[in-house]
């Protein structure tokens, strides 16, 4: 197992009132699987992947990473299981809008200090695989939003993650630019033995993935298709 989550709650306090965003989800990811969380808007799927992901910590429950218990490491450690081994794609890319391309993409290998050189060969070549050869020296803010998002993959690849994690990530894009990101995810999955995690609403990326799962008001089931 890559990830497994043993009754992970994550809750909000606002004022008086109690928000569970993640409910007790247990679930068990297995290494080289596609597979995607549905749900509508607020039912917890952000709050998931950032637990997943050891960006934030629940309020009770568990998230093992290879089979370790992440609830024992320091903040340090699990930032170095993180840099290591996830890579993550939001729906709003998060790309630095001033540097290019290139640059976006060497920014987590610079944090894993490899060696310059090595950074610059590696974001070409990612940047050839996402095709976008042609864009390397442009900055991100120059970029068309299908392009954008290209980019944002082959940064959360930069440091040959185990797993992805990615949010929303056709949601501001284009049907037809949004499919091409699928078989990108899906390709890498494929042919990497890259775990890929999506969250989306979108039916294909449901569709292309190994294992379903459905979310709502914090609660996880799992689909099991016909
Ligand atoms: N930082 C926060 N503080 C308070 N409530 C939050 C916070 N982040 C998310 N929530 C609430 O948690 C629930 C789940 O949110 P989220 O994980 O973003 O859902 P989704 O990604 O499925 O839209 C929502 O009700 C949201 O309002
Ligand atoms: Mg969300």
């Amino acid at each position: 197992m890559i990830v497994e989550t043993q009754e992970l709650t994550r809750m909000y306090r606002l004022g008086a009132s109690v928000i569970m965003a993640v409910n007790k989800v247990s679930l068990e990811i297995k290494e080289s699987t596609f597979v995607s969380i549905a749900g509508p808007s607020g039912s917890g799927k952000t709050t998931l992947l950032h637990l997943i992901g050891l960006n934030d910590r629940p309020t009770s429950g568990k998230v093992f990473f290879k089979n370790e218990d992440t609830s024992l490491l320091s903040h340090r450690e699990r930032r170095e299981i993180r840099l290591r081994n996830i890579g993550f794609v939001f729906q709003t890319f998060n790309l630095l809008p001033t540097l290019t391309a290139l640059e976006n993409v060497e920014l987590p290998m610079a944090l894993a200090k490899i060696p310059p050189k090595l950074q610059r060969e590696k974001a070409i070549q990612l940047l050839e695989a996402v095709g976008l050869t042609g864009r390397l020296q442009h900055r991100s803010k120059e970029l068309s939003t299908g392009e954008m998002q290209r980019v944002a993959i082959a940064r959360a690849l930069a440091n040959d993650p185990l797993l992805i994690l990615a949010d929303e990530p056709t949601g501001e894009l284009d049907s037809e630019t949004g499919y091409e990101i699928i078989k990108l995810l899906l390709r890498l999955c494929r042919t990497h033995k890259t775990t890929v995690v999506v969250a989306t609403h979108d039916e294909r990326v449901a569709k292309a993935s190994d294992v379903k799962y459905s979310m709502r008001d914090g609660l996880i089931t799992r689909d099991v298709g016909l």
